[in-house]
């Protein structure tokens, strides 16, 4: 596709060099020649004009000189035109204007606009412009195209800026050229030839063909173009670039075609297409005028593992589409939680307000609490082993140090979040100090106590971060009140199906029913499960009973009493049929609850103290249990 293009405006230095450049440019839009006896201004319009007075082509007399000097003389600039001045022979002293007129020789690139198309102030040494147009011209807008193409009569760069006086002013045509208005060399009889070889036109203009203008034929030149685009203002939050490429444009400049691009600020967006066109003057808005699309502001939507958001189909269609990282104002989002690995009780729809912010931003929460029951089963020295039935079980071995150069299978603990495990203080507590968190390290999805048992296929296992001990546990000095470490892990646990956390009940009314005597509570562990018997290879879990509290002192010697601190729960059995000892200490006490139709284990307390027995473990005895609950604020520090 070709353009004929008429008038072209170049940029210009300054916005008065602009005014100008475009007063000359009304060269191609030359009405009439007809005489009129208007009086304007200071130039009278007569029919005849003195002997050395020269007659505008609106009747207006100037001094006979005026003609192709440089200056505008004429109100409707007739002796400034490139047809007037074309043919002009300057002498050699003097400086000859692209278009033909003579000005002083001192002219050119003296920051003095001399000649009525600036052209002694826009060559290119005035400019100290390093670019040279050997092979390639450098468009304005930094685009290239073959040095061959520029001046030609044709528009090759995307913004015009080829053929422009700016672009041609230093041309010099062979004789047999036609010199275009602006300085580009076109064929020999492009003059008149009622096609457009200029891409101002100023081949066709009617004063150099000596006729009145008629709308110019389409030819085979690029098609031709009739009115200018004025990039409009930035859009409010955003900008525009041009939309094959990153385009520097600016508002206010004019190009013969443009397709503008509006990209909005961080925190906006535009609603709908974000281009629009111009060709001609003419642009490809409903109105035809330059209005842009708005910015408005858009809620980011960030994706998150637990959730899929669907975002609402507004007006008549029901259903609803995909969502984008960002989304307007008023759009509607469905949350649907990843199941089965995700879940939320109260699921809500989320709505982008008016200020680019969601109402709320909803994430569902891992199922916790859950049991699996498609463990595969192991009978291990005749005893059965589910993998993965407590599957927020943690395995908390110290490190290998000088007495020990195995990990040793310390305590237990249970997974609140991927990398939050709860286990008990005294775990960490040695000769009434913290230990360092650099001593440990966890382990999960394990079916044996061994730290590197070939047969846990899906343990995982994390250094530890930090541990956080409540301030009022001090050990056995403070009697074991406040039993709780808070673990932060160095790699957080993937979840599948033996890695989930179990839930924590602080806020619902689920998780937090008043405990019965008898109901069961599963605790899981690795450690003793008989009297001075070896600790067990294998993660056995027990369901013990709940025991209130003054049973709990009844049955328990006098003297452990002050074990059984306001802050603990006790159960187990006192007859011999399970006992946790050593190796137990920190792992959960979880009560399922119906959650919904779903039962879900929710943790109430953590393995901490027991009464001494005649061997290193006592089976005969009940066990207490820091109360979860009553330690929210503690542990809500760390989720
Ligand atoms: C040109 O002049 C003629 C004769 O006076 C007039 O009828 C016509 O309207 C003028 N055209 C323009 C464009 O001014
Ligand atoms: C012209 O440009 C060159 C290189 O960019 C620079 O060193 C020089 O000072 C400039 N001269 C003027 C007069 O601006
Ligand atoms: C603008 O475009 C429309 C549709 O192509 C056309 O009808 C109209 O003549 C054009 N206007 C100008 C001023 O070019
Ligand atoms: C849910 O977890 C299972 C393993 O328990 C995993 O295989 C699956 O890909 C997860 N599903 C989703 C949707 O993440
Ligand atoms: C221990 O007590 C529980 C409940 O009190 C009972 O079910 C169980 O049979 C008893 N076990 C032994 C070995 O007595
Ligand atoms: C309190 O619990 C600790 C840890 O189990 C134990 O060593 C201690 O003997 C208990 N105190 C009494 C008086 O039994």
């Amino acid at each position: 596709m070709v353009v004929l293009a008429i008038v072209l405006i170049g940029f210009a230095m300054s916005s008065a060099v602009e005014s100008a450049d475009r007063n000359f440019a009304s060269v191609s839009t030359w009405r009439n020649s007809t005489e009129a006896t208007v009086s304007h201004g200071r130039f009278k319009r007569q029919l005849q004009c003195g002997l050395y007075e020269w007659r505008c082509a609106d009747g207006t007399c100037i001094a006979s000189d005026g003609e192709c000097d440089g200056k505008i003389d004429c109100p409707d600039k007739s002796d400034e035109t490139h047809a007037r001045c074309r043919s002009k022979k300057c002498q050699s002293n003097w400086f000859r204007c692209t278009y033909g007129a003579c000005v002083d020789g001192n002219a050119p690139c003296n920051n003095r606009v001399e000649c009525a198309d600036q052209s002694d102030e826009l060559l290119t040494r005035c400019r100290n412009d390093s670019r040279l147009y050997k092979d390639t011209f450098r468009c304005l807008d930094e685009n290239e195209i073959s040095a061959e193409y520029f001046c030609d009569g044709i528009l090759d760069c995307l913004d015009g800026s080829d053929e422009t006086v700016r672009a041609c002013a230093d041309k010099i045509c062979p004789g047999h050229l036609f010199q275009c208005a602006y300085g580009a060399c076109v064929d020999q009889g492009a003059d008149c030839n009622g096609r457009n070889d200029c891409a101002d036109g100023s081949d066709e203009a009617p004063e150099l063909c000596n006729r009145i203008p008629t709308t110019v034929e389409i030819t085979n030149r690029r098609p031709a173009i009739s009115g200018q685009c004025e990039l409009p203002p930035y859009p409010e939050h955003g900008t525009y670039t041009t939309g094959l490429n990153t385009r520097r444009v600016t508002p206010g400049q004019v190009l013969p075609y443009v397709k503008l691009k509006v990209s909005c600020d961080e925190g906006y967006g535009v609603v709908g297409d974000s281009v629009i066109f111009c060709q001609d003057g003419n642009w490809s808005t409903k109105s035809g005028q330059p209005i842009l699309p708005k910015c408005t502001p858009f809620c980011r939507l960030d994706p998150h593992i637990s959730v899929h958001y669907h975002c609402q189909l507004t007006g008549q269609l029901k259903g609803s589409r995909p969502c984008n990282p960002s989304e307007p104002a008023g759009t509607v989002v469905v949350p649907e939680c990843n199941r089965p690995n995700y879940s939320l009780r109260d699921l809500r729809y989320m709505r982008c307000k008016s200020n680019g912010q969601w109402n709320r931003i909803v994430t569902c929460h891992p199922v916790c609490g859950r049991l699996t029951p498609a463990g595969e089963t192991l009978i291990i020295n005749g005893k059965t082993a589910k993998r993965g039935e407590v599957p927020w079980h943690v395995a908390i071995y110290r490190k290998p140090h000088r007495s020990n150069n195995l990990h040793e299978l310390i305590c237990g603990g249970s997974i609140v979040s991927n990398n939050v495990v709860i286990s008990a203080g005294h775990c960490f507590w040695v000769s009434k100090r913290p230990q360092a968190a650099s001593m440990f390290a966890v382990a999960t999805a394990k079916l044996f106590s061994d730290w590197d048992h070939p047969d846990d296929k899906d343990a995982q296992k994390s250094e530890l971060k930090s541990i956080a001990l409540p301030d009022h546990f001090k050990g056995a000095s403070a009697n074991f009140q406040s039993d709780l470490a808070i673990l932060i892990l160095e790699t957080p646990f993937e979840y599948h199906t033996y890695v989930r956390p179990v839930c924590l009940g602080f806020r619902s009314d689920v998780g937090n029913l008043r405990l019965q005597r008898g109901d069961l509570g599963k605790v899981a562990g690795f450690g003793l499960t008989a009297e001075n018997g070896p600790g067990s290879p294998v993660l056995k879990v027990v369901d013990l009973p709940y025991v209130p509290v003054n049973e709990c002192y009844r049955i328990t010697p006098e003297t452990f009493a002050e074990n059984i601190t306001g802050d603990k729960i006790c159960a187990g059995y006192n007859n011999g049929t399970a006992a946790l000892c050593k190796g137990d200490s920190g792992g959960g006490l979880a009560f399922s609850e119906d959650d919904l139709g779903v039962t879900r284990y929710y943790l109430r307390g953590v393995v901490s103290t027991a009464p001494k027995g005649p061997g290193t473990c006592n089976p005969y005895t009940v066990i207490t249990f820091t109360l979860i609950r009553q330690h929210e604020d503690f542990i809500n520090q760390f989720l």
